[in-house]
């Protein structure tokens, strides 16, 4: 290829107008994935983490530069212990094989959630790699871990409110961007387009104060089969959606 032509799109030019900024992903359907095929619903979580280094790789290359991805919620803790020790012996080992190729990718990655609930040595993982790619600007990776938006909010407002006990913060100073500014994700842009893979319709405690102008896309697609195509159709059809904001479209 000639070096003054352009690069090859991978969207259409309409749709590349419209390419969401942030994407936020509930990964849902790993047990139901596992059980269809009789096996254990750890089968699954495996197979899970192979989505998401497959779909980490397609954002990027879509020029996608956000991603926020639910991982195990502030509810999860009911599970029965088996498979949240799996859960977590997962984690473990996708942030010791995973954590030096997304710091040359140059990813920068984050952690949302209660995570003084989670053990001494995982909370050092991500002290770790949270420190490690702080200064990485090419991509940004949050997971949400032991993450709850209610728990999140709650927590929020404790701060400010002993902010202001304390007298240095008055109440009238407490608006909308300083409470954004004071969540978990602070720093990150809201979610442009939320998936939510599994079938389910609902946003099960994921980033509600966050995503009050997201659009949302629900795919039937079981999350360890999530593939391009299923990104794809996500991406082509948030192209297509007008965002008004509660404006007219004239
Ligand atoms: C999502 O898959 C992963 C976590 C919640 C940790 P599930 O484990 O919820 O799978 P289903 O919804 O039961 O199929
Ligand atoms: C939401 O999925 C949490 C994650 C994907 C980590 P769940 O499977 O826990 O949600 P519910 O129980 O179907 O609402
Ligand atoms: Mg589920």
């Amino acid at each position: 290829m000639n070096s003054s032509e352009p690069t090859p799109l991978i969207y259409p030019s309409s749709a590349i107008r419209h390419l969401p900024t942030h994407l936020a992903i509930i990964m849902d359907g790993n047990g139901r994935w596992a059980k269809s095929r009789g096996l254990p619903r750890t089968a699954g979580h495996k197979k899970g983490a192979d989505a998401l280094r497959r779909t980490l790789d397609n954002c990027s290359k879509a020029g996608i530069n956000y991603l926020t991805i639910y991982a195990f919620s502030s509810e999860n803790w009911k599970r029965p212990s088996d498979e949240i020790s799996d859960l977590m012996q997962l984690l473990q080992h996708y942030l010791h094989n995973e954590l030096e190729t997304l710091h040359e990718k140059g990813v920068r990655l984050r952690f949302i959630g209660d995570l003084s609930k989670l053990s001494k040595e995982i909370y050092g993982q991500l002290e770790h790699a949270k420190h490690l790619t702080e200064r990485n600007k090419d991509f940004h990776l949050t997971i949400a871990l032991s993450y709850g938006s209610r728990q999140e909010i709650v927590h929020t407002a404790q701060k400010l409110a002993q902010l202001v006990k304390d007298g240095k913060l008055e109440t009238s100073q407490i608006t909308e961007e300083l409470f954004s500014q004071s969540l978990d994700t602070a720093g990150l842009p809201e979610p442009d387009l939320l998936i939510r893979t599994g079938g389910e319709t609902r946003l099960s405690n994921f980033l509600l104060w966050q995503s009050a102008y997201t659009e949302f896309y629900f795919s039937q697609t079981l999350w360890p089969d999530f593939d391009k195509a299923d990104l794809d159709s996500a991406i082509n059809d948030y192209a297509k959606r007008e965002r008004r904001y509660g404006t007219s479209s004239e």
